[in-house]
């Protein structure tokens, strides 16, 4: 297997459409379609000279998203013929045109525009609003009977051995698959659920199945560990980008990852029967694993260099039986290295945040921005401006923010008023010096945590902290005035605009 030379984008057909909200969404078949985009944006290098997959790609990859380079694809990895493709996503550029579209925004409208769906009144907004309905419905998985991830099929003695996995940091605990989407379906409802957990690979045909306790992998496995029934699972790899980052989506349990990836690629996604598990796969991926996990088996997993920056301690997890490998001809490896912010993961949490504001608005319409800066790995430090309208509002928002899903991990919340600007972290630390009465204006709660919160006394449980940093009212404490932020008026900055050529500075 050798990494295929620069060919032209070829479009799916028919997957090139017009999504109703002016904007057209371009979708891939698969990995290597990307790739191709990619070379001819000239945001791909090809790397001829042998890399080995252990540390020496983190090291590349590394400098490569500190520098906003390009995507790297290492055509010679030590070990393995089959390409490792990495930094896919270390931009907010290559994130658009992982998802199809020349700007995030234009996703990000066309979310607004399905979840403020007002009742239509009119024939025209009522015949637009049943294409919409339409069009949603024609995102929907559609299963074929043959996929480029069934040319080989290895189900005689398939070993991951032949795979170029990384091994990312010196004191890992091994080599891990680090960017799988992880397919499961619940024994009693048949709902899919497709997850990223890492994978660490223990000998050619196990490996460990990290999802956390609070991860929807970890839920269907309960309930198939509670019938004491084996657990299919299939572990795909590569695909459309669009699934890729389906995969992270924070999505609840009632909506498929993969109706969420046709959605954002404006077109369904081809799923194909697995070979030997009852589950099925996209079509157009580049390899599948196929296998189990047993009830009650656990095994010692990680440690692991993590999101955090730190390493995550060895623990117990699931173990995932290899019985089948499938693979496209000339498939290509895609892997990503998690670490010290900036890590290419960064970008598919900047996405997260831009697509999930919408649907965050939806339950709290008082929100008007959010940050989730990148050094507080998307579950330490939130901050978010509101529309304040009572007393207490900030703290509201607070514990709904707690009570949203993966929103639940937020380990500090920081809110700030309407005229904030969230994302410039200057004026985030000016006003919440300013702003706040420490023993007044912040409130603690308990609950649960990022598994990888090292900080917190136990695994799982612990303290968070929200922070009022609005301005406050006489009821929240305060009969003090407010005092106005000092600003120029605007007749002066006019009169000093005139003058400014002449002043020579
Ligand atoms: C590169 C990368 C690796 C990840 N690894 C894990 C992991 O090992 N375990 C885990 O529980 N979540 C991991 N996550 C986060 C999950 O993918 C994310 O929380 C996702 O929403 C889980 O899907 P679920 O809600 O269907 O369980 C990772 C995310 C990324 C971007």
């Amino acid at each position: 297997m050798t990494g295929r030379p620069a060919r032209q984008v070829r479009l799916a057909a028919g997957a090139n459409r017009w999504t109703g909200a002016g904007s057209r969404v371009m979708a891939f078949e698969t990995l290597q379609e990307y790739v191709a985009a990619l070379e001819q944006a000239g945001e791909l290098r090809r790397i001829a000279e042998p890399v080995d997959p252990a540390l020496e790609m983190t090291e590349i990859a590394d400098r490569v998203v500190r520098a906003g380079g390009p995507a790297l694809l290492f055509e010679r990895p030590k070990g393995s013929s089959v390409p490792v493709l990495m930094n896919a996503f270390g931009t907010m550029g290559r994130c658009a045109m992982a998802l199809g579209v020349a700007d995030l925004s234009e996703i990000v409208t066309r979310i607004e525009r399905l979840v403020q769906a007002e009742v239509p009144t009119t024939l025209v907004e009522r015949g637009r609003a049943l294409a919409d309905l339409g069009r949603l419905a024609s995102f929907a998985p559609r299963r074929v009977r043959s996929g480029v991830c069934q040319q080989v099929v290895i189900d005689d003695a398939p070993s991951l051995e032949m795979l170029p996995i990384l091994k990312c940091w010196p004191q890992d605990g091994g080599r891990f698959l680090t960017l799988p989407m992880v397919f499961t379906k619940h024994p009693e409802t048949g709902r899919r659920n497709v997850g990223m957990y890492r994978m660490h690979v223990y000998d050619p045909r196990t490996t460990g199945m990290h999802w956390h306790a609070h991860k929807e992998g970890a839920a269907h496995y309960a309930a198939w560990e509670a019938q004491g029934r084996r657990m299919p699972v299939a572990v795909a790899l590569g695909g459309d980008p669009a699934l890729i980052y389906a995969a992270t989506a924070p999505l609840p349990e009632s909506v498929d990852e993969m109706l969420f990836a046709g959605f954002l690629r404006g077109a369904s996604v081809a799923l194909v029967p697995c070979r030997t598990v009852d589950l099925e796969v996209p079509a157009g991926c580049e390899i599948v694993l196929e296998g189990y996990v047993e009830p009650g088996e656990r095994r010692l997993e990680g440690p692991f260099g993590d999101h955090t920056g730190y390493y995550s301690g060895a623990d117990e997890y699931p173990v995932f039986h290899l019985t089948c490998i499938t693979h496209r001809r000339d498939p290509i490896y895609p892997a990503t290295v998690v670490g010290r912010p900036p890590k290419e993961d960064a970008y598919l949490g900047k996405v997260t945040e831009r697509l999930f504001l919408p649907l965050i608005r939806l339950q709290l319409p008082e929100v008007v921005d959010l940050n989730l800066p990148i050094e507080g790995v998307f579950h330490n430090l939130a901050v978010v401006s509101v529309r304040k309208r009572f007393p207490g509002h900030a703290r509201k928002v607070i514990h709904a923010l707690w009570g949203l899903g993966q929103m639940m991990f937020t380990k500090i919340i920081v809110v700030l008023d309407e005229d904030a600007n969230v994302h410039d972290m200057n004026e985030v630390i000016w006003r919440l010096g300013n702003h706040i009465d420490p023993q007044r204006d912040i409130c603690f709660a308990q609950g649960p945590v990022d598994t990888l919160n090292h900080a917190s006394p136990q695994p799982g449980f612990g303290s968070k902290m929200g922070v009022d940093a609005t301005r406050k009212l006489p009821e929240e404490g305060h009969p003090r005035p407010w005092p106005d932020a000092i600003a120029m008026t605007p007749e002066v900055k006019q009169r000093v605009d005139d003058l400014w050529e002449r002043l020579g500075l």
